[in-house]
């Protein structure tokens, strides 16, 4: 084995294939008694602890204002884990790591409670070991990150001490234009330098984005026709069959736009489109992803180019959904998007004219997220036009979830005396191919986060981007009339269909 390396021993191990294990190290949560740190975040902890990837010290500590004791956190972890964990639960496991288990009450603005949290910290150093190493989960509705954070710098928590670690983990949404994300940097590199700030895109996450780069950069299958000369145009979807649900409070004023394009689609939009990164280090992958975006253009008339729309009644799974101008806590009058698709262009020598539709949105046919890399049409046929007619163009499809994996669709002869041809499939699914199932992608992304792996985190500038080409639409919006309407359970409105047929396309119906 490798030479060890400061706390960490394995993470420059050349091997690859030997386990990524955090080194000594423990995790504050803010918001911990919120949905996602329940739903996902202590799940991932004890799904890791099983795995054998956390050290034998490891440490959680909660932060939030309930009047708690450690048991009554501990108790509510265990609940979490019961229900939510992906691996199964062992006991010794849970005794190991529940050791490690500290609650502290307070607000977010209570200098005290931020005072009991560090002293609660120096405990852990010494009673599990955990060396000063220290990365502080803000799970908290976006309007405290500024808050949080000031009172991590105040109170001397966010200074690394000797060779110890000290590292910020921001969820989304990073803001909500590019002024206020551009501020939000600014507090939070007031207080960590840009290698101690994580922000979570979770779907960077997910096996089966990573897999992006895997298949164009390690095959040579894909990358030769991965450009203009081949490439008719690419979709990518987001589309969910639940509406907003009892999340109302942070949907209305944003919408789907911001929810979902700003960060997932553009992320996975730069995977696609950008240029073999010099390593996959985090530095390397970063520049080409902010080149890529650097170079996104809008077109001119974002009324042709840009749909938006809410969802109003209709029948999803058997059931009568409501609008969402109907849903609980919501505005009648709002004009907040549920449904959103952009066009996009690339400019560069790669992609010049070749668009790239995104869209995302609420209460759609079903749920799913891909990546559609659609071929132009074979320059001539020697077949019958009869014999064509049913074939539609060459398409790579990354199937981000559920189902994932990858289909590879082309036209093939139909059996029989006439030569007549037809669209076909190739399958590459996950569950059939590998015996281990995917990890969550939240227990990737915080075992990097106490490795100090920044690969999968969206950078400054990537995030400052994203906002500069969202910004204009929602302005354009904001000007422009109202959403346009989608029955429940249907793929979106009427608007979205004829955006892409003005340009002789179709979506795809996944
Ligand atoms: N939920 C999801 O699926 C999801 C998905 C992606 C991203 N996110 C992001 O993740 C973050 C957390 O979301 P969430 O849904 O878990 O939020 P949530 O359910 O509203 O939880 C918020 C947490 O913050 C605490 N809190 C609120 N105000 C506080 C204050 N003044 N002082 C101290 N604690 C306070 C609450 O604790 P007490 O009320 O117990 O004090 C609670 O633990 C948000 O940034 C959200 O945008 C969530």
């Amino acid at each position: 084995m490798n030479a060890v390396h400061g706390a960490n021993p394995l993470r420059d191990a050349a091997d690859r294939r030997l386990p990524r294990i955090a080194g000594p190290s423990g995790l504050v949560i803010f918001g911990v008694t919120g949905d996602l740190s329940r739903k996902k975040l202590m799940p991932a902890v004890y799904d890791l602890a099983n795995r054998g990837l956390l050290p034998p010290g490891f440490s959680l500590i909660g932060f939030a204002r309930r009047e708690w004791q450690d048991e009554d956190f501990a108790d509510e972890v265990y609940q979490a884990v019961k229900q939510h964990a992906r691996t199964p639960f062992r006991e010794e496991v849970w005794q190991q790591l529940s050791q490690g288990m500290r609650f502290v009450q307070g607000n977010f603005d209570d200098d005290e409670a931020f005072e009991t949290l560090k002293k609660t910290m120096d405990e852990l150093d010494q009673a599990q070991g955990t060396g000063g190493n220290f990365a502080f989960y803000l799970s908290v509705p976006p309007k405290f990150f500024p808050v949080v954070v000031q009172q991590l710098k105040k109170h001397g928590l966010a200074e690394e001490k000797g060779d110890s670690w000290r590292r910020a983990v921001i969820e989304k949404p990073f803001g909500h234009d590019l002024a206020s994300a551009k501020d939000l940097n600014g507090i939070v590199h007031e207080v960590f330098s840009p290698d101690q700030v994580f922000r979570i895109d979770h779907y960077l996450g997910k096996e089966t984005v990573q897999n992006i780069l895997a298949l164009r950069f390690a095959n040579t299958l894909f990358e030769p026709i991965w450009n203009r000369s081949y490439v008719d145009h690419v979709q990518i979807t987001m589309a969910e069959d639940i509406g907003i649900g009892g999340r109302a409070g942070y949907y209305d004023g944003i919408g789907a736009a911001r929810d979902v394009i700003q960060n997932h689609l553009l992320q996975l939009l730069a995977l696609t489109a950008m240029e073999e990164p010099a390593s996959f280090d985090a530095d390397a992958l970063a520049a080409e992803k902010t080149k890529v975006l650097g170079a996104v253009k809008l077109p001119k008339d974002l009324g042709k180019s840009t749909v938006r729309a809410q969802y109003a009644a209709g029948w999803q799974g058997g059931a009568r959904a409501v609008g969402y101008l109907e849903e609980d806590g919501i505005d009648p009058q709002s004009k907040t998007d549920t449904y959103a698709a952009v066009k996009l262009e690339i400019d560069n020598r790669r992609w010049a004219g070749v668009p790239f539709y995104l869209r995302t949105g609420k209460r759609l046919g079903r749920r799913v997220t891909e990546i559609a890399v659609v071929f132009q049409r074979a320059p001539h046929s020697p077949f019958d036009h009869t014999a064509t007619e049913e074939l539609g163009q060459n398409a790579l499809v990354i199937r981000v979830q559920p189902d994932e994996g990858v289909t590879l669709r082309f036209g093939s002869k139909v059996p029989g005396t006439s030569m007549e041809v037809r669209d076909v499939s190739m399958d590459f699914a996950y569950g059939e191919s590998f015996t281990e199932s995917s990890p969550e992608a939240y227990e990737r992304l915080i075992l990097d986060v106490l490795l100090g792996d920044a690969n999968l985190f969206p950078r400054t500038e990537e995030v400052e981007l994203s906002w500069k080409i969202l910004d204009p639409i929602e302005q354009y919006w904001d000007r422009h009339g109202k959403p346009a309407q989608y029955e429940s359970g249907t793929w979106g409105p009427a608007e979205a269909d004829e955006m892409l047929a003005r340009d002789g396309r179709s979506w795809r119906r996944p």
